[in-house]
C-alpha cells in the first residue's frame, strides 16, 4: 500500500465538540480477557484502529472467531484450541503479550513469541514473568518463544510488583482469576483501564476487588464458572487529552464527550496552570484559552500521576508557551524522540537524560516531520494546526494504531487536515 501522510494547513483554531472513542489500551486487554469466557463475549465501544485489528488476528490464530459490527466486537473463544501467538503478530504489537495471562488461566500453558525491542525503550517483561512464576508458572525460552507451563497447577500467591506496571498487573489479574485460592497484588497499576478489565472479569464471574488501587485481591474460581459477558469499553482518556491539548494550543474551546474527567485530573491541573480555562461535567471536559500559554513543569508517573502517553502533547504546549518548562519522563526511557521532530518546526528543546528543558518560542513553523510513535504522531498534527504554513506528517501508520479517524475528528473541529498518498503529495508540490 502506498505510504500516506497527513497534510495540515496551519494558523488555525480548533473549536467545537468531539466524541471520544473507547480506550485502545482497555479494548486490547478486554479482547484477550474474552479467552477466559469460553464462548461469545460482546465488547462494545471498541475503537476502529489498527491495533484492534492485530489483537483480533491474535485471537483468530488461537482459534477464536472475532466479528466486528461497527464498534461492537463479538469474540467467541469456545473453539480455541491453540495456545501459540506468532512473532509476526507480537512484533507488530507488543500488547499481544496480554494473551499470556488468560491463556495460562484457561489452558495452564501458553507459547507466545518474545516481544522484540521497542522504540520507546527496552520495555522488558520481567515483572510479568516473576509475578506469574509466583502463581506456579514455569517459563522456558524455545526458539524465540516464551513457553509457559503449570506442571503443579496455578495457585494464588502474594505478589509485590517492583513498579506498578500496567501490562504485568493485567496479565497477573487474568491468570489469577482462574488460579486456585487467593492472589494479592501489591503495588499494582491503578490505571482506569485496569478497572475496566476488572469490571469485565467480574461480569464473567471472576472475584476481583480493589482494582484502581495499588492493592488488588483476586479469589480464584474454577474455570467452569467463568462465562462470556457483554461489556462496554471505557472512554479513551489519552485521546480525550490529545483533543483538549488541541483546544489549549489553539485557544478552543474544545469539548470532549464520553470521558470521566477524574481520569485526567493531573493533566487538567496542568492545563489550568498553563493558563487554560477548564470546565468539566459528568462525562465531558471543555478546554479553552484566552491568556498566553504559561510554562509549567511536568513529570510522568504511573496513574494517577501525569500520563506518559500525554507527554509529547504537553511538550508541544510547552514549546509554544512564554517561558521555560521542564519535562521529566519517569516511565519510559527514550521517549523524547518526538523532541527532535518538534525542533524541526522551530521548537527550542534541550534533552538531558530523562529531562527535557523546553524554552517556549510562541509560534512554530510548518515542516515535514515524522511520527516517531503514535502519541508523537498525534502531537505533530496538532503542532501543524497551530504552526505557520503547511506541515506534512509522515509515518502516520503510528497514528492509525491508536486514534480512530484522527484527521476526520480534527476536521470536525475546524482543522484543515487531509490524508494524501505521499507520492501524490510530492508530485503536487
Ligand atoms: C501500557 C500502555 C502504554 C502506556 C504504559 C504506561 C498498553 C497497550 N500500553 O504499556 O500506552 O504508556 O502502559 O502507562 O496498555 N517494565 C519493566 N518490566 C516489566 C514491565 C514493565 O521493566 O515486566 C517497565 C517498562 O519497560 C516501562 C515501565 O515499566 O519502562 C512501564 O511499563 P508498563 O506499565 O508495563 O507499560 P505497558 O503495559 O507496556
Amino acid at each position: 500500500m502506498a505510504e500516506e501522510i497527513i497534510i495540515v494547513e496551519g494558523n488555525n483554531t480548533l473549536a467545537g465538540e468531539v466524541a471520544v472513542s473507547g480506550a485502545k489500551n482497555s479494548a486490547l486487554k478486554l479482547i484477550a480477557a474474552a479467552l477466559l469466557g469460553q464462548g461469545p463475549s460482546v465488547i462494545r465501544n471498541v475503537p476502529l484502529i489498527s491495533d484492534i485489528e492485530i489483537m483480533s488476528e491474535v485471537l483468530r490464530r488461537l482459534g477464536a472467531t472475532v466479528e466486528r459490527d461497527g464498534h461492537v466486537l463479538t469474540v467467541d473463544t469456545a473453539e480455541v484450541d491453540n495456545s501459540e501467538t506468532p512473532y509476526e503478530l507480537v512484533s507488530k504489537m507488543r500488547a499481544s503479550i496480554s494473551v499470556l495471562g488468560p491463556l495460562i488461566g484457561r489452558f495452564g500453558r501458553a507459547r507466545v513469541a518474545m516481544p522484540g525491542g521497542c522504540q520507546i525503550g527496552a520495555r522488558k517483561i520481567d515483572m510479568h514473568l516473576v509475578g506469574l512464576e509466583a502463581l506456579g508458572v514455569e517459563f522456558s525460552i524455545d526458539h524465540g518463544f516464551l513457553e509457559a507451563r503449570t506442571p503443579h497447577g496455578l495457585a494464588g500467591a502474594h505478589v509485590v510488583l517492583d513498579f506498578p506496571s500496567v501490562g504485568a498487573t493485567e496479565n497477573l489479574l487474568m491468570a489469577a482469576v482462574a488460579a486456585e485460592g487467593r492472589t494479592v497484588l501489591e503495588n499494582a497499576a491503578c490505571e482506569p483501564e485496569i478497572v475496566d478489565l476488572a469490571n469485565m472479569l467480574v461480569a464473567m464471574g471472576a472475584r476481583v476487588s480493589g482494582a484502581g488501587t495499588s492493592l488488588v485481591e483476586v479469589e480464584g474460581v474454577p474455570l467452569s464458572e467463568l462465562r462470556p459477558c457483554d461489556h462496554t469499553t471505557v472512554g479513551d482518556r489519552i485521546e480525550a487529552g490529545t483533543f483538549l491539548v488541541g483546544g489549549a494550543l489553539t485557544g478552543g474551546p474544545v469539548t470532549v464527550r464520553g470521558i470521566d474527567p477524574s481520569f485526567l485530573r493531573v493533566a487538567l491541573m496542568k492545563l489550568s496552570a498553563m493558563g487554560c480555562e477548564v470546565q468539566t461535567g459528568p462525562d465531558w471536559i471543555t478546554v479553552g484559552r484566552e491568556r498566553p500559554l504559561a510554562p509549567t513543569d511536568i513529570q510522568t508517573l504511573p496513574h494517577p500521576g501525569f500520563p506518559t502517553d500525554l507527554q509529547a502533547q504537553f511538550m508541544l504546549l510547552a514549546a509554544c508557551a512564554e517561558g521555560v518548562s521542564v519535562i521529566t519522563e519517569n516511565v519510559f526511557e527514550n521517549r523524547f524522540m518526538f523532541a527532535s521532530e518538534l525542533m524541526r518546526m522551530g521548537a527550542d528543546i534541550t534533552i538531558e537524560d530523562h529531562h527535557a528543558l523546553v524554552r517556549g518560542v510562541g509560534m512554530l513553523q510548518g515542516a515535514d516531520v515524522s511520527s516517531t510513535d503514535l502519541r508523537a504522531g498525534a502531537a505533530l498534527v496538532l503542532a501543524g494546526i497551530a504552526a505557520e504554513g503547511q506541515t506534512r506528517v509522515h509515518e502516520i501508520g503510528h497514528i492509525d494504531r491508536g486514534y480512530e479517524d484522527y484527521a476526520g475528528k480534527l476536521a470536525s473541529l475546524g482543522a484543515n487536515v487531509r490524508r494524501a498518498s505521499a507520492e501524490d503529495a510530492s508530485a503536487a508540490r
